[in-house]
């Protein structure tokens, strides 16, 4: 198996790249990790890649307007031979210029289950819209913010009692689940695009791109 070459991109603690690092660590997994790229020097998730053995660099968007800090960051992407890039709480919003270059080629995980809330704060707005089912989402990345055609979701409960902390992490451990499997499946080429439409080969799309999780 050919595996396909992913560039992940990061701005701070980086547990989504470190769950795609060690998922990619197995042997029939299809995608390699091949660079970690973060936005600002100080990312915790930098530590985390390098201890890895993963190829590590900094672009930063400091003094560059966004043509020129687009152009740097592509630069290092094809550098690293990276044929699909994976956002994981990469904070700097992508031009459609930028998105169209790489149509169809970047993946994006969200702590919501969109439609419903994209954008900041995710879980203090679930908590505040009462949502009684809250999870996160894996989609392809488009010029509109978390926007795209949608790989794979999971789902959690919200209990009551719940702060922002306590969804956040539920969410979390579905979402280090989450990512791997929808880019396995993107990298396989079992996950495909046509137009706007995501098919997945050899099942009913809509039954395996949803990872449910049991109530705690
Ligand atoms: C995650 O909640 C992800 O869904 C969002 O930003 C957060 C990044 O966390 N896009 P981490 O850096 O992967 O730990």
């Amino acid at each position: 198996m050919k595996k396909k070459r992913v560039a992940v991109l990061i701005s701070g603690r980086g547990s989504n790249m470190a769950s795609l690092i060690e998922a990619a660590a197995r042997p029939d997994y299809a995608a390699d990790i091949v660079a970690v790229i973060s936005s600002r020097s100080e990312a915790g998730g930098l530590a985390l890649a390098a201890a890895a053995g993963v190829s590590t660099a900094v672009v930063s968007d400091k003094g560059l307007d966004k043509p020129s800090f687009e152009a740097a960051l592509d630069a290092r992407l094809r550098d690293s031979g990276a044929e699909i890039i994976c956002l994981a709480g990469f904070m700097k919003l992508l031009s459609a210029a930028f998105v169209d270059r790489w149509l169809d080629r970047i993946l994006n995980i969200h702590p919501s289950l969109l439609p419903a809330f994209p954008g900041l704060h995710t879980h203090e707005r679930a908590l505040a819209a009462g949502v009684k089912v809250h999870g996160c989402t894996v989609h392809y990345v488009r010029a509109v913010v978390d926007d795209g055609p949608i790989i794979a979701q999971g789902a959690v409960p919200v209990l009551s009692g719940d702060t922002a902390d306590t969804l956040a992490a539920r969410v979390l451990a579905v979402e280090h689940r989450l990512y791997p499997h929808a880019l396995g499946l993107v990298a396989s080429g079992r996950a495909r695009l046509s137009g706007d439409r995501l098919t997945v080969d050899g099942l009913a799309a809509t039954a395996d791109a949803v990872l449910m999780s049991p109530a705690p």
